[in-house]
């Protein structure tokens, strides 16, 4: 009797431990945003069949406004992660690429390395740089990107925001020179891709108003990178790092 006993009890204990891990992780990947926590504008920016969402990290700099022109001339949207450091140094270049209508995200206040910081560190970088901006534009970022894009699941999982990342990397940040950025675009360029650049160099933004009416010409848009995530109506979750999104697809994360 004494001896059924004790397995029972064994048993409990490996049921729950495996159970309650499993729970936690479920309560966790279901997190879903309320529906009025997300600017979902459909009817304002119906993507197409076509369509490339360009990112640019780490500014706004000296570089941006020539940008901001070139999206202009073209009446292109962009998003734009900025760092909360170099916001504060060019408040008015923040406010017009705002006002010109491209999306602003967070890439927080120091260019933060998530994999060598605490969560706190991390809490504090974000909303240091969601201050800013907010108190620039008037509009809190909802989406971030990681500097490097690095994070843990569990670091995705702890902060109430939106995490974006990236299909195309065009190496710009390793100094290539204009022509080989404008190749990189060009060679990656297809329907869904999220395009990591960085509005850091006069470089990137030669190739990118290069590349620009050429992606036009081929019939690409060029949209807002949440624009694209969710041109199959599809709600976003939080805690993912969205990185492509195909038409009459699903967002893809990691
Ligand atoms: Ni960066």
């Amino acid at each position: 009797m004494k001896k059924k006993k004790k397995i029972n009890k064994k048993r409990i204990y490996r049921f729950f431990a495996m159970v309650l891990p499993l729970c936690m992780l479920l309560a966790v990947l279901s997190r879903v945003i309320p529906d009025d926590s997300f600017r979902l504008d459909l009817s304002e920016s119906s993507v197409g069949e076509k369509a490339i969402a360009l990112t640019f990290d780490d500014g706004p700099t000296e570089y941006t406004a020539a940008l901001l022109d070139g999206l202009s001339e073209y009446d292109v949207k962009v998003s734009f992660f900025v760092s909360g450091s170099k916001a504060e140094a060019y408040p008015e270049t923040l406010k017009r690429a705002y006002d010109e209508g491209h999306l602003i995200g967070n890439h927080t206040y120091e260019h933060l390395n998530f994999l060598t910081s605490s969560s706190k560190e991390i809490e504090n970088s974000i909303d240091k740089c969601n201050e800013i901006v907010s108190g620039i534009t008037g509009v809190r970022p909802l989406f971030v990107r990681a500097p490097h894009g690095y994070t843990t699941f569990w670091q995705l999982k702890a902060f109430d925001t939106f995490f974006v990342k990236w299909s195309v990397d065009t190496n710009d940040w390793k100094g290539k020179d204009a022509d080989y950025i404008y190749e990189r675009i060009m060679d990656k360029a297809s329907d869904g891709e999220i395009i990591l650049l960085h509005d850091t160099s006069e470089a990137t933004v030669e190739a990118v108003l290069r590349a620009i009416p050429e992606l036009l010409e081929e019939g690409y848009e060029l949209v807002r990178v949440d624009d694209l995530l969710t041109r199959n109506g599809d709600k976003l979750k939080m805690g993912v790092p969205y990185r492509k999104c195909e038409d009459e697809k699903g967002a893809v994360a990691f």
